[in-house]
């Protein structure tokens, strides 16, 4: 073993351990930051050490450096203006570019230095296999998010199994036939099938488990690393790979959970509601609804400055109008009022895993207020104040009691068990699953119309004209 391998397997080591920490770092908010920080010093170590190992050409230097240089840049350029509402299309994106870069490492070798054993063989299929449907499901679920992919009503009927089981078979021969000729048209047939198979499997999925799609095409691209790693004889990667595709998964079925339905039932049932990428960022039918009350700031200022105990629940909404500081000024009068606060969290509340734990931790709210949906519903009959902020269907009471509701069976919080309720939001229109909402017409419901930070910044206001926090300080 030459003195660069050996640095090169140290280095690799090191960088399988800051992942493994990186990655248990971000299960919690407090570590969050700082353990991304991490695993991206683990990623640029895992580049470093497969460098030193490799005896490279100049030219292979140049094209090297090039790459760097073009990735890094559009990942800078990306992160930078990304919004935080827009983060799951970003997930999707860089899924699917994982996808394609395992993809690309098979192919590279099938064409260029061939298939020996079977071990070879199995790696390159299952890594163009995998490769190829989590590139093309992820960049139709990221169309799908960001609106400009809606769901063809012919995908909601049976032809479309018919579609993907031709695609597996066809794919499968390809397979089989690949290690007698790997660079020869069974490798074309298996890229374009099992493109189509992404296409066809993703593009009939929409509304309320698009969020299920995105964490299980995640663990999908580190399936498919996993693959590229044994076709390239890379620990490193089979390591990270077999990490990232077991969390995926696990999120995937923590997902599944959240929303009372099955893996299968979301991959073979069709679109649950009517959204998808139709009904992001609300809109939906506003007609409908018979008994709506409506107050303004003043009168929610006065229910909150008399409450005891208050539940705040963010949403999508919340996000989208950066409320979240707004909120905690408003929390921190209450509290200086002897008002008990806390955030009711709904797993799938916004528009990706921890949403609203990212969000409000952004505004400093302490963690020990952020309160999981399954521990927050028993308390909502002492409530005496919920304020719904731009949140929707995590609310909706039809969930639980309406079977015809595409909701129907998904956990909520049970909001309509609290004294009061005030729903803030712009409009009565729908949600991300498209639908009506029955907490809208309930006796102790009112709406109060605006843009969430504008009807904060009015509650504030009120409370301060009010002297809620001036009597406290003072006495
Ligand atoms: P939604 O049901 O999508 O409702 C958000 C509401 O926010 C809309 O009804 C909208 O009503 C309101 N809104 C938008 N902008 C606002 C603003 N500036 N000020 C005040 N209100 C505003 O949100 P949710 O309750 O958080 O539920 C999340 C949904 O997204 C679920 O169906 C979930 O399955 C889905 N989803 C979740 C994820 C993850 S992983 N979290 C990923 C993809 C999809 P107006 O237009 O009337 O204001």
């Amino acid at each position: 073993m030459t003195v660069a391998v050996a640095l090169g397997w140290a280095i690799d080591l090191l960088a399988v351990l800051l992942l493994a920490l990186g990655l248990k770092g971000l299960a919690k908010v407090r570590s969050a930051r700082s353990a991304n920080g991490l695993a991206a010093l683990a990623m640029g170590l895992a580049v470093l050490g497969l460098l030193i190992q490799s005896p490279l050409t100049p030219v292979a230097w140049l094209w090297i450096a090039i790459g760097t240089a073009i990735g890094g840049l559009a990942g800078l350029f990306i992160a930078q203006r990304v919004p935080m509402t827009a983060m799951p299309e970003t997930v999707a994106l860089f899924n699917g570019c994982g996808g394609m870069a395992s993809l690309l490492v098979a192919l590279g070798v099938a064409l260029f230095q061939g298939v020996s054993g079977l071990v070879a063989a199995i790696s390159i299929v299952v890594s163009v296999f995998v490769g190829a449907i989590t590139f093309s499901g992820s960049l139709v679920a990221m169309g799908k998010l960001q609106g400009w992919i809606g769901t063809p009503g012919w995908t909601q009927g049976q032809v479309r199994h018919g579609l993907n089981i031709a695609l597996a078979v066809v794919a499968l021969v390809a397979a089989i036939a690949l290690p007698v000729d790997p660079a020869g048209p069974s490798l074309w047939l298996l890229v374009t099938a099992s493109t189509l198979l992404g296409i066809g499997v993703t593009l009939p999925i929409g509304g309320a488990d698009m969020p299920v799609v995105i964490s299980l095409l995640n663990s999908y691209s580190g399936v498919a690393a996993a693959a590229a790693g044994f076709v390239v004889a890379s620990p490193l990667l089979i390591v990270a790979g077999a990490m990232v595709g077991a969390a995926g998964l696990i999120l995937t079925q923590v997902m599944c959970t959240a929303m009372n339905r099955s893996l299968l039932n979301v991959l073979f049932g069709g679109a649950l509601g009517g959204g998808g990428g139709a009904s992001v960022g609300g809109g939906g039918d506003e007609a409908g609804y018979s008994r709506i009350t409506s107050c303004s700031a003043e009168e929610c200022a006065l229910a909150l400055e008399s409450a005891e105990r208050v539940v705040f629940v963010p949403g999508y909404g919340l996000a989208v109008a950066q409320a979240q500081h707004t909120l905690r000024e408003l929390a921190k009068l209450l509290e200086a009022n002897g008002t008990e606060v806390s955030y009711a969290i709904h797993p799938v509340a916004g528009r990706m895993p921890g949403h609203m734990n990212v969000l409000l931790a952004e505004a400093d709210v302490p963690y020990e207020q952020l309160v999981e949906m399954d521990s927050i519903n028993p308390d909502f009959p002492r409530t005496d104040v919920v304020i719904v902020l731009g949140a929707n269907d995590v609310v909706n009471p039809d969930a639980k009691t309406d079977s015809s509701s595409p909701l129907y069976g998904m956990p909520v919080l049970e909001v309509d068990r609290a004294r009061q309720v005030f729903v803030v939001k712009r409009s009565l229109g729908a949600g991300y699953a498209g639908i009506r909402n029955g907490l809208f017409e309930l006796p102790q419901t009112a709406m109060v119309f605006g843009d969430a930070k504008a009807v904060l910044q009015g509650l504030v206001g009120e409370l301060r004209d009010l002297g809620v926090g001036k009597a406290r300080a003072a006495a």
